[in-house]
């Protein structure tokens, strides 16, 4: 039931500060512990390399995954679009270890890969949101992500749940091989700021609303930016805007524009940089400016410590590990009243099912 939201994105949107809660209750303990199955602890802890293999929005919550899982585990992580992993036979490590990122348990893509991991008996874990999905039975190991159902096609708690997940994740396994940075990291109280912080995004719902009609909805192209962990919520920013509102979005390394993808700025073309990365923001800052030297009409998504007086969005401060739980609400809301306004079904855009079932 929708109760009183026109659509279920925007339900689904705002119970994000809730599933960041109940993430942070039911997989940490009090005192900050993770409160994560041992056995699977230990089976990844013997593992050489993790791979991480999703579609659409779980591939990108894939990415910010690698960069959990590599600096916190100091694991070497490989992120794998599963249609593609398939078919490819990409070279394994000596002990692999797979997690599937799934919302629905049930990506034709990713199961064939998982039937393929399972006949040469390597363990696996899967990361849901459906107990007894098919993903979810034929792993060796599973975590839910109790984010409660996911109606609109549009994915979005799905998305911060399952980075909510990885980090636990990657806190717990990096403890276990003492590293000392995921020692420090208090994810629990970390879970906590951002449920605040993105309560405090959705409070400004209307000055996003603003931007949406005056600059997204006339738009027939826009680009979002971003360097390293930005940059990977620079791709599900871009296709939150797509699928929803047919904008035709690119996500983009924000240092890789220039080498050739700078020709499609045209006056006024959207494009919006994800800074929350102290070493690289101003870096991303100079790319803007580039495209805006153009004609384009520039935004910002910008973390609160490294806020400037013209900045569009500020988000609240957050370890910069884990931004993108933040990064990607005013992404989400930007994508959703672009829709609405442009009079779209923004729960059920054409062509797409919520979830794909074939190859
Ligand atoms: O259920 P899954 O997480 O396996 O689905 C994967 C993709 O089909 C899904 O994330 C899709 O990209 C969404 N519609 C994006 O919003």
């Amino acid at each position: 039931d929708k109760g009183p939201y026109p659509y279920y994105m925007l339900k689904e949107i705002d119970e994000q500060p809730n599933v960041m809660r109940k993430l942070a209750s039911l997989y940490t303990e009090e005192s900050g512990k993770p409160n994560v199955d041992a056995e699977l602890i230990n089976a990844m802890k013997q593992a050489d390399r993790l791979y991480i293999v999703g579609a659409g929005t779980s591939y990108h919550a894939g990415l910010v995954g690698k960069k959990l899982f590599e600096k916190l585990a100091h694991v070497p992580t490989e992120v794998h679009i599963a249609s593609e992993f398939a078919y490819e036979n990409p070279l394994l490590s000596k002990k692999p270890f797979f997690i599937f990122l799934s919302q629905s348990g049930e990506t034709a893509d990713s199961r064939e890969v998982l039937v393929n991991v399972n006949a040469h008996n390597y363990e696996s874990l899967t990361i849901t949101n459906v107990e007894n999905s098919t993903l979810f039975r034929e792993a060796t190991y599973t975590m839910l992500l109790h984010a409660g159902p996911e109606i609109s096609v549009a994915s979005t708690k799905a998305y911060t749940a399952q980075i909510g997940v990885e980090a636990i994740l990657a806190k717990a396994l990096g403890e276990a091989k003492e590293q000392t940075i995921a020692e420090e990291f208090d994810i629990r109280q970390q879970l906590g700021l951002v449920a605040t912080g993105m309560q405090a995004i959705i409070d400004e719902k209307d000055t996003i609303d603003d931007l949406a009609k005056k600059y997204f909805v006339p738009a027939n192209r826009a680009f979002y930016i971003g360097r390293g962990i930005d940059q990977t919520v620079s791709l599900e920013s871009a296709l939150k805007l797509k699928e929803i509102s047919y904008v035709q979005a690119e996500g983009f390394a924000s240092g890789e524009l220039k080498h050739g993808t700078i020709a499609l700025i045209e006056e006024g073309t959207p494009v919006i940089g994800i800074i929350t990365q102290k070493r690289t923001a101003n870096l991303t800052r100079s790319n803007l400016q580039e495209t805006e030297s153009r004609g384009a009409a520039t935004f910002t998504i910008v973390r609160k410590g490294l806020a400037e007086k013209d900045d569009t969005l500020v988000i609240p401060d957050v370890n910069e590990l884990i931004t993108p739980l933040l990064s990607v609400v005013p992404a989400q809301l930007i994508a959703y009243f672009t829709s609405l306004n442009k009079g779209l079904d923004v729960d059920r855009p054409r062509n797409l099912a919520k979830s794909v079932t074939v190859e």
